[in-house]
Parts: structure tokens; C-alpha cells; sequence
């Protein structure tokens, strides 16, 4: 009879086998895979500070976890260790078992080893991590953009495609998760975010990461630069497909003089404080851009 265990998953078979889990678990399109919008958990990208954890049914991997370090852009501009949970998942056939509990545990307790001061995860199970100790916080707002005005006194030129300028650009943004350099392998391997920017490809004025695959459909969740210019991305992305909704934080939509109603705010995501020093109520702001949230 074969044995349960939690395990790491490092061998080329188990990374395989994880690959396969998240593609039969997540609702990913026939040809596609999960990696392809969260390029984040592969491990063929090379992230750095980064734990893929599984529960193994023999050489079978049924249950999958993973969770990599990051920093907050804190009160402050103090850089707030956190840890992200992601790629949880079990085989449809060993579900209600505990093993999601176990893996996502386990993987606290490696973030807390990191000391992160934070774990943070984005799922709609919260029932599951509410009696694993997390608690919905955060503030995000969706608003369709053909609800926004949009004052565009400049004509300027939009083009289309990822360059590194655009990573440059991001690493600029205020709030949110600190970009480091070795990040941009992740965020340029994500296969179905449509780019946008204003001004010249080596210096755009103002971009936009629009729409990702499984998630963030029709959604601009990913965008900074010049306000003028913006707002010319963001006319063309309405013009291009009326339905599209801004992703952003009240305090983003305030800073560009974008009104929207206190009830429009919604949760961010579902955090687990390490520190017994603040609570999640210490971070009522707390924002982090679409890309971000694995
Ligand atoms: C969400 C998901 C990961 C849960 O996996 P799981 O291994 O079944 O999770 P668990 O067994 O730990 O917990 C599931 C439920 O089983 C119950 N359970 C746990 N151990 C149990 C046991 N030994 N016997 C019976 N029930 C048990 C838990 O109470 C839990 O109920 P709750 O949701 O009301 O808290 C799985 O359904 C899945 O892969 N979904 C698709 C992918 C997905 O949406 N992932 C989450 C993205 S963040």
C-alpha cells in the first residue's frame, strides 16, 4: 500500500506531475497551460526565493502548493517582507483529505522561516484558509472603464507588445510589491497579457498590461506613467473593447482624480499575519498590482 508524504518537488518527474496537477485542477483552455498566465510557479524561470511543496501517493503527486518571498512596498516606502501562496491544488480524486491544509501549512511555516511578516493568497475557498488562519483584507476597486472620464488633451501614438522599458516603468510604481531585477523573467513570461504604451519604446510616456487568460479577463490590472498619457492607454483600450475594467486601489483612482463610491470597494485578497506586533487592520490599504497576486 503506498504512503502519503509531504514532500518538496524537485525532481524533473514531481515538476512534471505539478505541471499536470495545475493543468487538470485550474479551469486553463484545451492547449494551454496554467504556467502560461502564472509563469511564476515554473521552475524552469529561475525565481529566486521560491518553495514548490507537494503531498506524494507513492511517485504520485496529489496535492500541490507553492510560495515564494517578496517585499511590500510598506508605510513609509519600509520594505515589508511577505510571502505569496499559490498553485494550490488537489487531484480532483484525493479531495477533502486535508492534503490543500497540510501543503498550505507547511508552506506557512517555510515563509515563516523566511520571516516573512505576511503570507498573502488570492482563492475564492475561504472557508478552507479561514480555518487555516487567514482573514480576507486589502482594498481593490474594478471599474468599468466606460463609467470613467477621461480627459486626453494629448494625441498620442499607442503601440502594442512587451518591452523592457515597460519593466523599467513598473519598477517605478508607487505602492504595491517591490520589483527586483531577476522579476522580470516572470512578468515578461506571461503568455497572454496583451502590453500597451505610450511614447517611445525605450521610454514610454505611460503603459498598460491588459487581460491575462484564466484571470484577469478584460481587465487592465497592471499600469502607471504620465496621467495625460494614461489616460490616451486607457481611452484606446475602451475604444478597443468597451467592456474593459481599471483594476486599482481607491488611493490610485483618487491620485488620477477618478471618483467612485466607497461600496465599489472590495476585498484585495486573503492574508495570514506572522507578527504578533500588527494586525491586518495595520494594513487596511494594503494594494498589490494584478500580476502580483499568483
Ligand atoms: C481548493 C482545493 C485545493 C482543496 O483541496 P483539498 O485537498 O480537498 O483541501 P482540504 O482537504 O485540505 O480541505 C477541503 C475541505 O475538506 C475538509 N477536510 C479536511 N480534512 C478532511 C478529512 N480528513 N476528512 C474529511 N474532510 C476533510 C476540510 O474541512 C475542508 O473543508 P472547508 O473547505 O469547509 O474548510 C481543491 O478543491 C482544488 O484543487 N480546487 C481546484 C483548484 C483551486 O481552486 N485551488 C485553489 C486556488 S487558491
Amino acid at each position: 500500500m503506498a504512503q502519503f508524504y509531504l514532500d518538496s518537488i524537485q525532481t524533473p518527474e514531481a515538476l512534471s506531475q505539478f505541471g499536470k496537477l495545475l493543468d487538470c485542477t485550474f479551469p486553463v483552455p484545451k492547449g494551454s497551460h496554467f504556467f502560461d498566465d502564472f509563469p511564476v510557479w515554473n521552475s524552469k524561470l529561475k525565481v529566486l526565493r521560491i518553495l514548490r511543496l507537494g503531498v506524494f501517493h507513492g511517485t504520485e503527486l496529489v496535492s500541490s502548493a507553492a510560495v515564494r518571498m517578496a517585499e511590500l512596498k510598506g508605510p513609509n516606502n519600509t520594505p515589508l517582507p511577505v510571502a505569496i501562496l499559490g498553485a494550490v491544488a488537489t487531484h480532483p480524486d484525493w479531495r477533502g483529505k486535508g492534503f490543500a491544509s497540510q501543503t498550505v501549512n507547511a508552506a506557512v511555516e517555510w515563509a515563516r522561516g523566511e520571516k516573512a511578516e505576511l503570507v498573502m493568497l488570492w482563492g475564492s475557498e475561504h472557508a478552507l484558509y479561514q480555518r487555516l488562519g487567514f482573514h480576507l483584507c486589502g482594498e481593490q476597486i474594478q471599474i468599468p472603464l466606460n463609467h470613467v472620464k477621461l480627459k486626453v488633451p494629448l494625441k498620442e501614438q499607442v503601440s502594442s507588445g512587451w518591452n523592457r522599458a515597460i519593466f523599467s516603468r513598473m519598477k517605478q510604481r508607487a505602492g504595491g510589491l517591490v520589483l527586483q531585477d531577476n522579476d522580470q523573467i516572470w512578468i515578461e513570461a506571461h503568455r497572454n497579457v496583451e502590453w500597451y504604451y505610450t511614447g517611445p519604446s525605450e521610454n514610454p510616456t505611460a503603459y498598460a498590461g491588459y487581460g491575462r487568460g484564466i484571470d484577469l479577463n478584460g481587465m487592465v490590472h497592471e499600469w502607471g506613467g504620465k496621467p495625460d498619457s494614461l489616460f490616451t492607454l486607457l481611452k484606446y483600450l475602451r475604444e478597443k473593447n468597451p467592456t474593459s475594467v481599471l483594476l486599482a486601489s481607491p488611493k490610485q483612482l483618487g491620485s488620477l482624480g477618478i471618483p467612485y463610491e466607497p461600496t465599489q470597494i472590495e476585498y484585495l485578497c486573503m492574508a495570514k499575519s506572522l507578527n504578533s506586533n500588527f494586525t491586518l487592520t495595520d494594513l487596511k490599504g494594503l494594494w498589490v498590482w494584478g500580476l502580483d497576486a499568483a
